[in-house]
């Protein structure tokens, strides 16, 4: 679009408020993201906590990110707000204040779906995608590798049979008791490159057997070994259950890009922000001759960043909602 446009982004779809203004002069102009805590002594994200800290936080949220914009609310050209997947309640706040916004201000107001999200972000820092191109979603629930015809048309190549490999991630920092129950914690116990006891009790089978993926074996092996072993070193079953996890992704995308043949790989969730994973598929598509299509970490997990640049893409397309009806879609999924 010639015009000088700015989007409002909003990201509510879990336990993150994530709030951006992204001007395609020039870039994002305000990014804030707000994690709530309150749901770590639970062991999991309670929806309906987590729609009353959006009550609360939301709007002096958005007030703060126009001041550090430095623009005044009606120079916002369009709202953009995710519309799923993701925990009803929590959507429905994002939803509301987008709605609201969008009628308030008379400008247009699009539900984005998180998961293009995700996989589109990196188009802004990668101006020339060769199509077809392989599409790597890695976050909390979703482990999906798409073909991606052009970037609009995407198609499963393949996708996790049980658990998403975020989930994953989560459960064994929660087995480890490790704050907060995130892979980022899991990370943090693993020092690059150095060399760890390999305990073969947390091997990934499914990727000898070159069977589809999944992580339920490796999640419940990991799980039993920290239960029934007195005397664990944490950081070694950190390494071996990062290491095998990594390694599942990497054969398989492999095989994958031998196969189609691919010359861009593009790769977006949260699980994406793992500098081993970052460093081991780097590796491998520069020793296919291929590139990595990718972003700074902090738009690889939840952020409303990739929500606003979405909505500049659909508000050029044209796709504007007419009506004030509040629709979201806890299970939508891509297609
Ligand atoms: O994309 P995201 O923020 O939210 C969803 O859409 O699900 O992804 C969240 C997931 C969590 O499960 C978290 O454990 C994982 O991303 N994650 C990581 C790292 N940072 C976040 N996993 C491994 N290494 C990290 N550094
Ligand atoms: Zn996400």
């Amino acid at each position: 679009m010639k015009n000088k446009q700015i989007i409002l982004g909003i990201e509510t779809s879990c336990d993150e408020i994530g709030i951006s203004i992204y001007c395609n002069k020039i870039g994002f102009i305000s990014e804030y993201t707000y994690s709530q805590t309150i749901h770590e002594k639970y062991g999991g994200t309670i929806p309906e906590l987590s729609s009353k800290e959006n009550i609360k936080k939301i709007i002096s949220i958005i007030l703060y990110s126009l001041k550090k914009s430095k623009k005044k609310v009606n120079f916002i050209n369009a709202v953009a707000y995710t519309k799923g997947p993701g925990l009803k309640s929590p959507l429905t706040i994002g939803a509301s204040i987008g709605k609201s916004f969008g009628y308030t201000l008379k400008i247009p107001c699009i539900g984005i779906n998180h998961l293009e999200a995700h996989i589109l972000i990196p188009m802004l820092f990668n101006k020339n995608i060769k199509f077809p191109c392989l599409a790597i979603l890695i976050s909390g629930a979703h482990t999906i590798i798409f073909k991606m015809i052009t970037y609009d048309n995407l198609k499963i190549i393949e996708e996790s049979q049980d658990d998403g490999i975020g989930e994953t991630f989560d459960k064994i920092a929660r087995a480890l008791k490790l704050k907060p129950y995130s892979g980022k914690s899991i990370e943090k116990k693993v020092t690059y490159r150095k060399t760890y006891k390999t305990i073969k009790y947390l091997k990934n089978k499914t990727i000898e057997n070159q069977e589809k993926i999944s992580f339920s074996g490796i999640k419940t092996n990991a799980i039993n070994y920290i239960k029934n072993n007195k005397h664990i070193n944490i950081e070694d079953i950190c390494y071996n259950f990062q290491n095998e996890i990594i390694k599942t992704i990497i054969s398989k995308c492999r095989k994958i890009i031998k196969t189609y043949k691919i010359q861009n790989i593009l790769l977006g969730g949260g699980v994406a922000a793992n500098q081993e994973l970052r460093l081991n598929m780097r590796e491998l598509t520069e020793s296919l001759n291929c590139t990595l299509l990718y972003t700074p970490k902090k738009y690889c997990t939840d952020n409303g960043s990739m929500i606003a640049f979405l909505g500049y893409i659909r508000m050029y397309e044209g796709k504007k909602e007419k009506n004030l009806k509040i629709n979201t879609f806890p299970k939508l999924k891509i297609n």
